[in-house]
């Protein structure tokens, strides 16, 4: 196996002035446990707030961003069944250092092989998405009943390749708060896949094509309505304006979208989950027997493979944004900051 080179270009976050730079010598990985591969990374992608985790988890003065990656494995962790050059993708936890740079590390717990047939861009864009909205709907949502097992969810069953239980969400309505951006049209696409009987995402009017082709039933443009207002559209009573609202409510939109989001949820059982910050309950209390649930996602590679099969098969798909060079980073982090960008902003890393 060929050395790293002594040194690397690697973006470089500086906590204590909050600015971003790029440097070119920035020394390469090493290792801190056999739990890690070394890979050569392709491309990583942006997350929106990302530069604020720095409050939640102990980064050193001079941190390297981005958390999700596509590379290829140039040491693999020993007694994994990962081997050299294998492309692989995941999501590194935050509290590690980033992939914005030539060679990261990555755990073998966060790994899987990228789908057969993806490109590594979209790769990038894919594991923190999917990831947050499948637990999201699943373990936090628990969209397909009360257990949340591997089994308990839609997968793809290895021997034959027939999806298995795409039926477990029956009758349920779901709603996405942002569903054009990266979470969001995970989210549309799994609440589908499970069976969800009517699945709703409020995205502007420039996204409705976009979060239709995904999957959703309805798109509501957030610009135009409230949700408060579409529930109560048509008239109807109390009973008629219950029966709009959904069994769950994800948030990925956050402010006064997440506050009006509490006006669509069910209640008696249903659920909102949220993954933006500042999430809380309206004035007044959460409407009688809902349950509620703000949570940070958990890299697994394990649920990133069952989600890669997925991929395959053409049943979900990652959205890119845009991709940028590293030099370009500025331009980069500025667009998912706008909070404007249609899935993920992804930085190419090396050329293919
Ligand atoms: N807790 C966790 O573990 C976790 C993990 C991942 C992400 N997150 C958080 O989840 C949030 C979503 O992240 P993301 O990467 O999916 O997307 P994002 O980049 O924050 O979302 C951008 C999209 O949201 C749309 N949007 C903006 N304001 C909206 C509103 N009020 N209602 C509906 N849509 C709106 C935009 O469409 P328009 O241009 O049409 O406005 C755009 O397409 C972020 O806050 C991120 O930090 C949390």
């Amino acid at each position: 196996m060929a050395n790293l080179p002594p040194h690397q270009k690697s973006l470089i976050y500086n906590t204590t002035t909050s600015t971003l730079s790029l440097t070119t010598t920035s020394p390469p990985p090493s290792p801190t446990s056999a739990a890690e591969h070394t890979i050569k990374v392709h491309s990583t992608a942006i997350t929106n707030g990302e530069l604020t985790w720095g409050a939640f988890v102990p980064w050193p003065t001079l941190h390297i961003p981005c958390y999700d990656v596509s590379g290829t494995i140039h040491t693999p962790a020993p007694n994994t069944p990962f081997t050299a050059g294998q492309k692989v993708y995941g999501r590194i936890d935050a509290a590690r250092e980033g992939a914005a740079r030539e060679y990261a590390t990555l755990l073998a717990s966060e790994t899987a092989l990228v789908p057969e047939g993806l490109g590594m861009e979209e790769a990038a864009s894919v594991p923190m998405s999917a990831l947050t909205a499948w637990q999201a709907l699943f373990e936090h949502g628990l969209l397909t009943g009360d257990e949340y097992t591997a089994t308990s969810v839609p997968h793809v069953n290895p021997a034959t390749g027939v999806v298995v239980g795409g039926g477990q969400a029956k009758g349920k309505r779901v709603l996405v708060l942002g569903a054009s951006g990266g979470v969001g049209l995970m989210a549309v696409q799994f609440a589908k896949l499970a069976g969800a009987s009517f699945v709703a995402g409020t995205a502007s009017s420039a996204n409705r094509s976009l979060v239709e082709s995904r999957g959703a039933d309805e798109v509501i443009d957030y610009k135009t309505v409230t949700m408060e207002e579409w529930v109560g559209g048509g008239g109807g009573d109390d009973e008629g304006k219950e029966k709009k609202k959904f069994d769950l409510v994800f948030d990925c939109a956050g402010g006064k979208s997440m506050l009006d989001g509490w006006n669509a949820v069910k209640r008696d059982g249903g659920v909102y989950v949220s993954v933006v910050p500042g999430f809380r309950e309206p004035e007044g209390g959460k409407p009688p027997g809902v349950t509620s649930k703000w949570f940070v996602m958990v890299s697994r590679g394990s649920e990133l493979e069952a989600i890669s099969r997925f991929v395959e098969k053409g049943l979900v798909k990652g959205c890119v944004d845009s991709v940028w060079k590293m030099e370009e980073y500025e331009e980069a982090f500025a667009k998912t900051a706008s909070g404007h960008a249609r899935g993920k902003v992804v930085i190419k890393v090396a050329e293919d």
